[in-house]
């Protein structure tokens, strides 16, 4: 049988979705069931690009499973240093471990470790282009709060030029009927052309604008980014920006009361913290479901049977 690996959302259909976040949600109700599914099983995090989360959910999510984890936090401190590829690195990787989680500045870095490895790879994020088990941990958070995944606004507010959680949540939720986007970004960040080219083609809604309050009120999802400081090429140009969007309460009460915000984190200002005790702030929440759905596709991605 051919290994599946997750390297952009489109990896997964909408059933093959579907199916992963009902496991998710089976492992939310009752974790102790899967708490040795993964029992003599290694994963290996590679991580090129600093990381708190995304790494450190991964690891979580496979000791949660029983199994154990190994890996390195910063290209720093592997053999990348000494001018070994991502390709040799994942043959070699393929040797020590079941399943491989990779992070990379560069785009594409993924798909060819992808190519290479011999065990499963998912991609952690590969430089601006996609962030794929961060678009499952959105999508399952906005589908346990809303109760499904269509018919509904989303802003997405902030950096959308660089940000690759943006990108990858767009190129996901495109599969589901009747999302309306409105993008809310100043105009240098606006999100990229290829994104508006494949959401014309398709004939899919989108409005742009740039300020958060000519929008809020419409939408069902608010999903925040921050400025994306490291894929700036010059610092002036992040300085000037790094303080455009501030959501605070003031703002949110112009918002509908079942109005969820969303964050990948990590925040820097762009929501203020007397946000967080507004129980529409579910950023929080949705670091502990992306916990749960990084369980379900290790299993999924491990074809281990949890029926
Ligand atoms: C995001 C990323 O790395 O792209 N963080 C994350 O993985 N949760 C978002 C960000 O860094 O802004």
């Amino acid at each position: 049988m051919k290994k599946k690996d997750l390297i952009t959302p489109l990896d997964f259909s909408v059933e093959e979705l579907d199916q992963l976040f009902d496991l998710a949600d089976r492992i939310r109700l009752n974790p102790e069931r899967f708490a040795h599914s993964c029992d003599g099983r290694k994963m290996a995090t590679c991580f090129y690009e600093p990381s708190t989360r995304t790494r450190l959910s991964h690891e979580t999510a496979m000791l949660n499973l029983g199994g154990r984890t190994m890996g390195f936090p910063d290209a720093g401190v592997s053999s990348a240093t000494k001018g070994e590829t991502v390709a040799d690195t994942a043959r070699v990787i393929s040797c020590f471990a079941d399943i491989m989680v990779i992070r990379h500045p560069k785009e594409g870095a993924a798909a060819v470790a992808a190519q290479y490895a011999t065990i499963p790879v998912i991609n952690a994020g590969d430089g601006g282009h996609q962030h794929p088990t961060q678009t499952l941990t959105d999508l399952s958070t906005i589908r346990s709060l809303k109760g499904r995944l269509f018919d509904f606004t989303i802003g997405l507010c902030g950096d959308l030029k660089f940000g690759r959680t943006v990108h990858s949540l767009i190129n996901a939720l495109v599969r589901y009927p009747n999302v309306h986007f409105v993008f809310i970004s100043p105009p240098e960040l606006k999100v990229p052309d290829y994104i508006t080219d494949m959401l014309d083609e398709k004939g899919i809604s989108y409005e742009e604008c740039i300020r958060i309050e000519d929008a809020i009120s419409r939408l069902d999802i608010l999903y925040m980014t921050r400025i994306q400081k490291e894929r700036f090429f010059n610092e002036e140009d992040y300085v000037r920006l790094a303080n455009f969007y501030i959501l605070n309460e003031e703002k949110l009460s112009l918002a509908k009361p079942d109005c969820y915000v969303l964050h990948p984190l990590p925040r820097v200002n762009e929501i203020s913290v007397d946000v967080d005790s507004d129980p529409r702030a579910a950023y929080f929440r949705q670091v502990q479901y992306g916990v749960y759905v990084r369980m379900a596709l290790i299993l999924t991605l491990l074809g281990i049977d949890v029926s």
